[in-house]
């Protein structure tokens, strides 16, 4: 029986990670988020009532779970109240069930400004990052001088690390971007000691928390949020977040050794999206790509951009398999395939005239990439979407299914059927 699994996206953001982790946190006592910020927009649709989560974990909304924000994430103060706010408004009692780290990063408005500016300063290169100030926020962290939520307990200090943040940030911001926007010292201390009213109740230690639960033999859900593709060593750099969004970043973001984490699941939509900038093979600029953005509804839930989208990916599926040691695949929103007549996975690139069957970690490399597909059948006239049983999806359906299980030797253990937290084919237990 597996314990403490990992529920991480195999792509590039967007898998379905959200709706999985609240199906499946039925079966869990607590659910932690480990890295990335509110650049997340997890989705989870119960009874058609939709609930849009950026920071806070997706197993929110269980009755006895309890929700943790680990140290690796970097935390918005505003969009943290403003998410909490919703929820509250709608009964769902966070003060009792969330704790954060107070180890976290805050990100601070300047932090917002800064990746506004640089952005606007690469011009046709830009990231296309969600512009929520979280590449700065993480920068300040390594660079040692980022104000951490602990740090909203000594109101003295923390006036002084503001000052001397916020007098660097000003200056680049003024001297080497020429923008307009300055923060004052003041004004940005006391609105940290607002937020800190309703947050410092919340902190705790949330590597001691996760152990204790561990050792009375509980069950943990890491959340993982982005994609694999997007992270900062193995992604398409610089085409990628700030953080590492690999299963591994579990035990510097949330306290959490890696021997006692039991499974690692692959969130992996049943074609491909990508929002922002960066090397993406398989994308489709025609009637297939508009009907995977349409019938996907493939629009970000964070700031609402249109998602580039494209045919399943086998080799940068192979790297995340085995960079995050996934054990197996839940396979969603296969019912956006529906209706198409033939569908193509790729399973090698080529470059220079060879074939290459890992993706380059030069993002300059893996532009010049171009896919090998395989070609399947559809099961036009047939429909995946809303199926619970195995057997009750199409034949087609299975074989896509089980071609994606052959071609990279990791078994599908899951199959999402539709956007709802009971629409799922369960072949094999994960817990
Ligand atoms: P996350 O960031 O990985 O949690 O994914 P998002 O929530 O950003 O995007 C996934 C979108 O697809 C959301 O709108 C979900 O409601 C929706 N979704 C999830 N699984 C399925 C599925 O199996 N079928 C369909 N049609 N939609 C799904
Ligand atoms: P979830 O958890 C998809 C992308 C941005 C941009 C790059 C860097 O919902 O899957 P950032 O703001 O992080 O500096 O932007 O990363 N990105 C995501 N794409 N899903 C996400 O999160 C993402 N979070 C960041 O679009 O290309
Ligand atoms: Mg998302």
């Amino acid at each position: 029986m597996n314990h403490n699994i990992v529920i991480l996206g195999s792509q590039w953001g967007d898998e379905g990670k959200g709706k999985i982790v609240d199906f499946l946190t039925d079966k869990a006592n607590a659910v932690v988020r480990f890295q990335g910020g509110h650049n997340a927009g997890h989705t989870l649709v119960i009874n058609g009532e939709v609930t849009k989560l950026r920071l806070i974990p997706s197993g929110i909304l269980h009755d006895g779970v309890m929700s943790f924000i680990g140290n690796g994430v970097v935390v918005s103060l505003e969009a943290l109240s403003s998410e909490m706010n919703e929820l509250l408004a709608r009964g769902v009692p966070v003060f009792d069930r969330l704790r954060i780290s107070e180890a976290c990063p805050i990100v601070l408005p300047v932090h917002v400004a800064l990746d506004n500016a640089r952005e606007a300063a690469l011009g046709d290169q830009k990231i296309g990052t969600t512009k929520r100030g979280i590449g700065p926020a993480y920068e300040d962290k390594v660079a040692r001088r980022a104000i951490r939520i602990g740090d909203l307990r000594a109101p003295q200090n923390l006036k002084q690390k503001l000052k001397t943040l916020l007098n660097l940030h000003n200056f680049t911001l003024k001297e080497y971007y020429k923008v307009e926007d300055q923060f004052d010292v003041e004004e940005t201390y006391q609105q940290l000691l607002e937020y800190a009213k309703t947050i410092l109740p919340m902190i705790n230690d949330v590597s001691a928390e996760l152990n204790a639960i561990r050792k009375k033999g509980g069950k943990i859900i890491f959340e993982g949020a982005q994609g694999t593709l997007l992270d900062i060593d193995h992604g398409t750099y610089p085409y990628v977040t700030s953080s590492n969004t690999i299963s591994g970043t579990v035990a510097s973001g949330a306290g959490f050794g890696p021997c006692y984490l039991d499974a690692v699941i692959g969130i992996t939509k049943a074609y491909t999206t990508r929002v922002g900038s960066g090397a993406y093979p398989t994308e489709l600029d025609d009637e297939v790509g508009e009907h995977l953005g349409v019938k996907g509804c493939e629009f970000g839930t964070v700031t609402g951009r249109k998602r580039r989208t494209g045919w399943l990916d086998l080799v940068a599926l192979r790297r995340a398999i085995e960079i995050n040691s996934i054990t197996s695949i839940c396979l969603t929103k296969l019912d956006v395939l529906d209706g198409l007549k033939e569908l193509k996975v790729c399973v090698a690139y080529e470059l220079d005239g060879e074939q290459v069957e890992y993706p380059p970690y030069d993002n300059a490399d893996y532009v010049r990439c171009t896919p090998v597909y395989e070609v399947l059948s559809g099961w036009e006239g047939e429909s995946v979407f809303d199926k619970r049983k195995w057997n009750d999806l199409p034949a087609a359906a299975r074989s896509y299914v089980g071609f994606v299980e052959k071609k990279l030797g990791i078994s599908v253990d899951i199959v999402s059927t539709g956007p709802e937290r009971s629409q799922n084919v369960i072949v094999k237990d994960v817990f």
